[in-house]
């Protein structure tokens, strides 16, 4: 388990030269037990595991991207030439009024299982296929937890 706090994320900073410098974490979002937000940060800004594997996926794009890549070193959504990608912080996916989408409607609340879902499985919390560039992640649990924490610490 990692200890996060000021000194932790000083040390990740070491773990993972480079990327903190954009992809800024908040420290007050701590993660749950087993969770390590060195992995879950390069899961998300490189698509590496912690054993330095990179991670699979079925379907979505067949170029390889990082989850920072398509939604954004910092989570928010980007506009690429033939598709968006929403916003998927943790913040903004669980809010109670309804996730804020690319064109400015709410959506639906997600549940962290939800949440879990859509990046495994590739589906909204109805249960129907999100749009086609999103790839299905083969993920460990650890690695899930990972990541889940990570889009928790994103501000
Ligand atoms: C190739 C681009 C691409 C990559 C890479 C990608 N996503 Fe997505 N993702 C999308 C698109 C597009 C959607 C919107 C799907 C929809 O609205 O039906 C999406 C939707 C989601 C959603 C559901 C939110 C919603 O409103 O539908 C979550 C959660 C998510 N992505 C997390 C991730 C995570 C975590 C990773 C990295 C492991 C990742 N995505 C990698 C393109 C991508």
């Amino acid at each position: 388990m990692l200890a996060v706090g000021t000194l932790g994320l000083a040390a990740l900073g070491v773990l993972l030269p480079g990327t903190f410098a954009e992809g800024a974490i908040s420290p007050e979002r701590t993660p749950t037990d087993g969770a390590r937000l060195d992995e879950g940060a390069s899961i998300f800004l490189r698509g590496i595991a912690a054993d330095g594997t990179p991670i699979r996926f079925r379907g979505g794009m067949r170029m390889r991207m990082s989850c920072g890549q398509c939604h954004g070193i910092d989570g928010k959504g980007r506009r690429h030439q033939m598709f968006v990608t929403p916003d998927i912080r943790y913040r903004n996916l669980t809010d109670p009024a309804g996730m804020l989408e690319c064109d400015g409607s709410r959506g639906d609340t997600f549940t962290e299982a939800q949440i879990r879902n859509a990046i495994a499985a590739g589906v909204d919390p109805e249960g129907k296929p999100l749009a086609w560039p999103m790839p299905r992640w083969q993920l460990t649990q650890q690695q899930l937890d990972s990541l889940v924490a990570y889009l928790k610490a994103l501000p």
